[in-house]
């Protein structure tokens, strides 16, 4: 009879468990609401999204193994409790750039508590409007949609997933807190036109951990607002680096504190890890940053500081920066570069760069044309340990 009353109850216990388990984690799977593999699941994925978002504790939205289309989609919080999104399957932007409005593909608003996993793919098929019309690769391609774009996410983590063939950037961050991306992995041609891997701006907190990054503009970069920013164990390349900025080009531009750059290894890229500020430009601050344990494979420029950024011959560069860049340091850079270039630092001459450390650079050129070089515009670094190339003459 014990026996029996044992079996019984712990078959109970067990089948209540499971339903409250069901229950709370509430599974919103997009071919539950006639999402299927190789048709359009736009409407799918909003519906499934709802139900997930109204849904108090934890819930999931799923996207299986497949392959689907998906329109312009907006994913708004705020949302009941916590929320995983779980791509699993490939899903592919439309070709034509006039379907967009709203300037990005796939957008997450205003959620606390957001996971982004399933080691699935965002194919935004760029390939279709790079090099077309107005977007030639000379001139600003600012009009196309980003991939994936973070807004006002607090508490989040994106991790496991790949982004394709971006038409603008790959993802951007605005207005975050806590969010952190590994392993994610980006991926567009080194031609492909303003395809930044990750841009962040008026965010704080964020990390970007063991991620891949092979695109055809910066990696990432770190624009105005950014406070407490981790960048560890990211490869880089094809691409043009890891940059801060660009700065200066508007007006109330909040400042930059806080960076760090650690244990990244940048392949075959235009740049290193970068500052740059536009000339002519609005007042604005950059201070607090560090270079760390980098790697420079066959890298134009590996480290470089450019306070006359001036792409696509937007400005004239006559008068100087108003962006102040304070408390730097370049600390065990390594490895190889690809011009002379190897260290070119080029600050304002209204407002010079202040307390900048190098420490321990070794960067080697073999080019035929002469040895590196390491040039020096008001400013006088800081050195420390080893410096290859010899540093330029501090007066
Ligand atoms: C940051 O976000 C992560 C992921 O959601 C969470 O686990 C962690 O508790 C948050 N940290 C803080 C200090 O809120």
């Amino acid at each position: 009879m014990g026996l029996k009353i044992n079996v019984g109850t712990v078959a109970l216990l067990l089948l209540l468990a499971l339903y409250a388990a069901n229950a709370q984690s509430g599974v919103f799977d997009i071919t539950k609401y006639g999402g299927k593999s190789n048709g359009d699941i736009t409407q799918a994925v909003t519906k499934a999204w709802q139900g997930a978002c109204q849904t108090a504790g934890k819930s999931k939205v799923v996207i299986p193994k497949g392959t689907y289309r998906m329109g312009a989609v907006q994913f708004n919080g705020p949302c009941k409790g916590r929320i995983e999104f779980q791509i699993q399957g490939t899903v592919q932007a439309p070709g034509d750039r006039s379907y967009f409005k709203s300037g990005s593909w796939v957008n997450f608003q205003r959620i606390n508590g957001f996971t982004l996993s399933g080691g699935g793919t965002f194919d935004g098929k760029g390939s279709s409007v790079w090099g077309k019309r107005s977007c030639s690769g000379i001139k600003y391609c600012g009009d196309l949609p980003i991939s994936l774009r973070f807004d006002f996410i607090s508490n989040g983590l994106i991790q496991g997933i790949t982004s394709l063939d971006s038409k603008q950037f790959h993802i951007n961050l605005l207005g975050c807190k806590n969010v952190t991306f590994q392993h994610v992995n980006i991926i567009a041609p080194r031609t492909s036109p303003n395809t930044d891997g990750i841009h962040i701006g008026r965010s704080s907190g964020i990390r970007i951990i063991d991620t891949k990054i092979a695109t055809g503009d910066d990696c990432v970069s770190i624009g105005d607002g950014s406070r407490d920013i981790l960048v560890q164990r990211v490869t880089c390349g094809p691409g043009h680096g890891i940059s801060v900025g660009s700065l200066g080009k508007y007006s109330n531009e909040e400042p930059v504190v806080g960076v760090k750059v650690v244990d990244c290894t940048l392949t075959n890229t235009q740049n290193g890890v970068r500052i740059k500020t536009w000339p002519n430009s609005y007042s604005g601050t950059a201070s607090n940053i560090h270079f760390e344990n980098l790697l420079m494979k066959n890298v134009d420029r590996p480290i470089y500081v450019n306070q006359a950024y001036c792409p696509w011959n937007q400005c004239k560069a006559q008068s100087p920066s108003k962006v102040k860049i304070s408390d730097v340091t370049f600390k065990n850079i390594k490895g190889t570069a690809n011009t002379r270039e190897a260290v070119t630092l080029v600050c304002s001459k209204a407002v010079p760069c202040q307390k900048v450390l190098l420490s321990d650079i070794d960067i080697q050129y073999h080019g035929k044309d002469g040895r590196p070089t390491f040039q020096c515009t008001n400013i006088k670094p800081m050195l420390s340990g080893k410096q290859n190339p010899s540093p330029c003459t501090v007066k």
